[in-house]
């Protein structure tokens, strides 16, 4: 969509309040001064309950993306820099279709933005592999947080409870930092009293169930409590993120 194509049609305006914002305003909101502070830290978390296309979350992203090549010496810390921004924001949106495009102009605005840094100004090539990986766990986080549903419900479209990853960056450990992948409702999430997603919560991994519900679609739901083995997932490199490695940690 245009900046100029603001409604789709008269009907999803009035069943939906679908209008979306113009470039201009989004850049005046994110001007504020009380934003400014959040916007320079790559961790601060940024949600967006309504996020249609991603006026908003594509620009917190491109600035974000600045302040991470603004702070980065080096290719493998741009590298590091640029997921951790992006991981560092989430969207809800109730339309299937607005989701699809949410999530295609995350990765587009992502992979345009750091492949052209990295190429200009940190002198890696077209066919890099380190760009290849970057660029497919920044798919992976980008799948994971931009979430179909319904912020007021908290369900998705399918009746499941919205499920979202923190990603948290674990200590350096011999010059290598890993990040923990842990999956939390919604519902946990701001039923925390404070709904803020940076919130630590214990006891995350058997939020996974959900994820292997479609496995156990014949059987009682009492078994499938039972027969469903417990996920977490295995720290990785920021930049292996996208192979979505998982241990099994019960039956
Ligand atoms: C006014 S538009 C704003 C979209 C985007 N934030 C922007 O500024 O361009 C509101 C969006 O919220 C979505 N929406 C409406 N009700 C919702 C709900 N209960 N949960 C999540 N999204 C919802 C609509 O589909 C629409 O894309």
């Amino acid at each position: 969509m245009t900046e100029e194509q603001l409604i789709k049609s008269k009907k999803r305006v009035q069943q939906h309040g679908e209008v979306f914002t113009p470039k201009k305003i989004v850049n005046l909101m994110l001007d504020q001064e009380e934003l400014q502070e959040n916007l320079r830290d790559l961790s601060s978390t940024f949600l967006e309950p309504s996020a249609g296309e991603g006026a908003f979350l594509t620009e917190i992203l491109r600035r974000k993306l600045k302040i991470a090549r603004q702070i980065s010496a080096s290719r493998d810390k741009y590298d590091e820099n640029a997921l951790i921004a992006l991981s560092s924001l989430y969207g809800i949106e109730l339309l299937e279709d607005n989701v699809e495009l949410l999530v295609m102009n995350m990765i587009i605005t992502f992979s345009n933005e750091y492949t052209r840094v990295a190429m200009a100004e940190f002198t890696a090539n077209a066919d890099d592999v380190v760009i290849r990986h970057v660029i497919d766990s920044a798919k992976t986080i980008i799948r994971a947080n931009m979430v179909q549903g319904n912020a007021l419900t908290r369900l998705n479209d399918r009746g499941e409870s919205l499920l979202f990853s923190e990603w948290q960056l674990l200590p350096i450990k011999r010059g290598v930092r890993k990040v923990q992948r842990i999956l939390y409702t919604f519902d946990t999430i701001l039923d925390q009293g404070d709904a803020d997603v940076t919130v630590q919560i214990e006891q995350p991994a058997y939020e996974a169930i959900d994820l292997f519900a479609d496995l156990f679609e014949d059987d009682e739901p009492k078994q499938r409590e039972a027969e469903t083995p417990l996920v977490k997932y295995v720290p990785v490199k920021l930049t292996e993120v996208y192979k979505e490695l998982v241990e099994a940690v019960g039956e």
